[in-house]
């Protein structure tokens, strides 16, 4: 029998989630295999259980991963064995998060620095690449000229942005990328308690989350004489959205992270574009490349500070209440983050 590993499997469409044994995967020419120390957990993982989004069941779920290099596949020849990496998973079983041992992509995997734990580390992939598409992505974003980019020059430098949810993930990160893109002011809404931790990723200005679309546009004002238009909804409930679309310029662009629930309106030009962040897709994979190169620098000078996290107990298994206290809305400017090494 081949070498075995645990996993936190989900055996069916709202089923509940179980833990199980799997063989061990090989990686394949410009993959390796990682020994998972850390796999955070996103909001995904536990919207998708009454989804039709698994096409196969059972599924092993969690896109963030940071590990230790156990193998490489063919071509892989900038990473060594015992290198301690992260990477963003894939939807394909053999490269998902909540298990022991998982394969990655080695354009989508990156060197974690001295400075950096497993446990730091494994907050980046998914929500860096949320912002990254946001803002940058061409089809599935902005469309902004990547701040790292020949040319892009400060051309974004005193413009506003608006992020709604600056303590969210996805937020933490926007925020960090629209400094780096020379945004200002960086205005951001979150819960009193986190004003700080929003600031400190680079926000010039904070706002209460509960503030009304009117209020906050009043606010704005205060601010800027600018029109906004640029708002990144991190949140993108019906609730956000239509606060987006309140503040939104004319020729603004609304970038949302769930389904618009807002329409597009013809007269004012304003655009909503609902991004992806996942680097494998063929409209992602160029931009996603170049920015991966780019993360073991971001992090080791600080361009990127990981989000706030919080270590579950139980390995594995510990996975399933984080996900229900994050359905519950009980997860505020943290990660959370499991150890499946501590599953027996
Ligand atoms: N399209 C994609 O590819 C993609 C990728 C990643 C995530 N997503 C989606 O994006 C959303 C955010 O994901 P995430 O991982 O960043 O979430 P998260 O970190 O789990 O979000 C938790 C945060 O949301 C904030 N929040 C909740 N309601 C808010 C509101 N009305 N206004 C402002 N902030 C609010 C809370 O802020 P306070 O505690 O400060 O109140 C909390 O810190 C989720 O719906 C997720 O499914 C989509």
């Amino acid at each position: 029998m081949s070498p075995q590993q645990k996993a936190l499997v989900l055996p069916r469409k709202q089923g509940n989630f179980e833990l199980s044994s799997r063989s061990i995967p090989s990686p394949g020419a410009g993959e390796l295999l990682v020994k998972i120390q850390s796999a955070a957990l996103n909001p995904f993982d536990y919207k998708i259980r009454n989804t039709d989004y698994v096409p196969h069941y059972p599924v092993v779920l969690g896109m963030d991963i940071a590990g230790i290099v156990e193998e490489l596949g063919e071509g892989v020849h900038n990473f060594r064995r015992g290198d301690r990496v992260l990477a963003h998973g894939k939807f394909t079983n053999d490269f998902t998060a909540f298990q022991q041992y998982a394969l990655t992509v080695a354009s989508f995997t990156a060197k974690i620095p001295a400075s950096e734990s497993f446990d730091s580390a494994a907050t980046v992939p998914l929500g860096l690449d949320t912002a990254v598409v946001g803002l940058y992505g061409d089809q599935l974003g902005a469309s902004i000229t990547p701040p790292w980019e020949e040319g892009a020059g400060d051309h974004e430098s005193k413009k506003p942005i608006v992020i709604l949810g600056g303590s969210s993930s996805v937020g933490a990160y926007t925020i960090q990328l629209a400094r780096l893109s020379g945004f200002y002011p960086i205005i951001t809404t979150a819960s009193p308690s986190n004003e700080e931790l929003v600031k400190g990723y680079g926000a010039t200005h904070f706002f209460d989350r509960n503030l009304s679309g009117k209020q906050l546009l009043a606010a704005i004002s205060e601010v800027t004489d600018d029109p906004i238009k640029l708002v990144y909804d991190a949140i993108s409930l019906p609730e956000t959205q239509s606060v987006a679309w309140e503040l939104l310029a004319d020729n603004g662009t609304l970038v949302l992270t769930l389904p618009a629930s807002v329409k597009e309106d013809e007269g004012k030009g304003r655009r909503v574009v609902t991004t992806l962040s996942y680097p494998h897709t063929p409209e992602n994979e160029e931009l996603c490349s170049s920015s991966w190169a780019r993360v073991e620098e971001w992090l080791s000078d600080g361009t990127i500070k990981p989000n706030k996290y919080e270590v579950l107990p139980n390995g594995l298994e510990g996975i399933i209440g984080g996900l229900e206290r994050m359905k519950l809305g009980q997860v505020s400017g943290t990660k959370l983050v499991a150890h499946p090494q501590q599953t027996q």
